[in-house]
């Protein structure tokens, strides 16, 4: 096992909508297409961070399962010899090599994150308090506002994560970049102190060739195309649910908000996103099928969104119902007993240094 490894986190606690689909499950299909073989896999599913923030309990061991064979029923192999795929709560290292790591964080750090600072102001009960302010959240979280630790710490869990298999390239998101400096930066200042413990992971420049050159594809609600396709109980008609019904499915791309051109034509985010939205979505569901919508109308455009839509979302139940849960279930066991090794190896070594173990 001497690969260099490629690390990421299969997002588990909400169920996924259209908006998942494209722009988080494919790309991670795509990458172990491309990359396994040459490079080791370990592609986790990080149940312990699902609470930073609130969610039902009562459903996340199943909803854990239900979205990891979404995965498989979108094309990742678990068959590939080079992927590992495994629980963070499984491997009880994640949590130790934390508290260790805390130790060595600033507060400093921490408080300058601002995925928490945008979190834990949303977590607050007064919308107004939506804010980048540190003071204000600090205060509020001081008076019982209700972001909880967790939340703040969260970046160094994600260190953990990252830490314990010598990872060196973590494809991420512009939202976890910060998270990923701050993963260097922890690794080097324990190395300089304890010696070599750490793979450094490769620099935010070094990611792109993983994350690729283009633009993430962000999907719009059908509704509102100036913002981001979210939870249904958010938005229910500009959101399309991988668990619709295709015809439920068909009828949300036909009320889609549009604008008052007549014609498709080429149109973008900035001043036409409803129509650039479909043709987005569009594309990426059936590469091609975009070649000649420019001349037409909205309603014969919607009607082939809307066909392509609903033909993926039958495809996709189809798939998701021949995914076989005992095989899924013995590829997560075997995985989680072989990183289990990996992780315990590090945390032995950083136990040692820190003077909890013999030398
Ligand atoms: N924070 C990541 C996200 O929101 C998920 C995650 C947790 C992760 N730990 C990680 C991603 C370690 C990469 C590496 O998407």
């Amino acid at each position: 096992m001497n690969k260099e490894v490629i690390l990421t986190g299969l997002r588990s606690n909400d169920e996924f909508h259209l908006g998942n689909y494209l722009g988080a499950i494919l790309p991670m299909v795509k990458l172990q297409q491309k990359h396994a073989g040459e490079y080791q896999l370990n592609m986790f599913i990080p149940d312990l961070h699902s609470f930073t923030t609130p969610i039902d309990h009562g459903t996340l061991y199943d909803q854990t399962h239900q979205n990891l064979k979404v995965f498989v029923a979108a094309g990742l192999d678990i068959d590939q010899p080079d992927t590992f795929i495994y629980r963070q709560s499984y491997i009880p290292a994640h949590s130790e090599l934390t508290w260790i790591l805390d130790c060595f964080t600033y507060l400093g750090e921490l408080n300058r994150m601002t995925q928490f600072k945008d979190k834990a102001a949303k977590a607050g009960n007064d919308a107004e308090q939506i804010t980048s302010d540190i003071e204000r959240v600090k205060e509020m979280m001081l008076a019982g506002g209700t972001a909880n630790v967790g939340l703040f710490n969260y970046p160094v869990l994600m260190a953990a994560d990252i830490l314990l298999y010598g990872a060196k390239y973590v494809p991420v998101g512009e939202d976890q970049r910060q998270h990923l400096e701050f993963t260097r930066d922890l690794a080097e200042r324990f190395n300089k102190r304890f010696g070599e413990m750490f793979v450094l992971p490769a620099t935010i420049k070094e990611q792109a060739k993983f994350v690729g050159t283009q633009e993430p594809v962000r999907i719009r609600s059908l509704r509102n195309p100036d913002r981001k396709m979210s939870k249904s109980i958010d938005d229910p008609a500009g959101t399309i649910m991988l668990s619709d019904k295709p015809e439920e499915a068909a009828k949300k791309i036909m009320t889609a908000t549009t604008d008052n051109q007549a014609k498709v034509g080429s149109p973008d985010f900035e001043s036409r996103p409803g129509i650039a939205n479909l043709l987005q979505i569009l594309k990426l569901l059936s590469p091609g099928s975009e070649a000649n919508v420019s001349e037409m109308n909205y309603e014969d455009f919607k009607q082939l969104v809307a066909k392509n839509v609903s033909a993926f979302l039958s495809n996709l139940h189809a798939k998701l119902k021949a995914v076989d849960d005992r095989e899924l279930m013995q590829k997560l066991e075997a995985d989680e007993l072989a990183m289990r090794q990996v992780a315990e190896a590090t945390l032995l070594k950083v136990q040692k240094a820190v003077g909890l173990r013999p030398l």
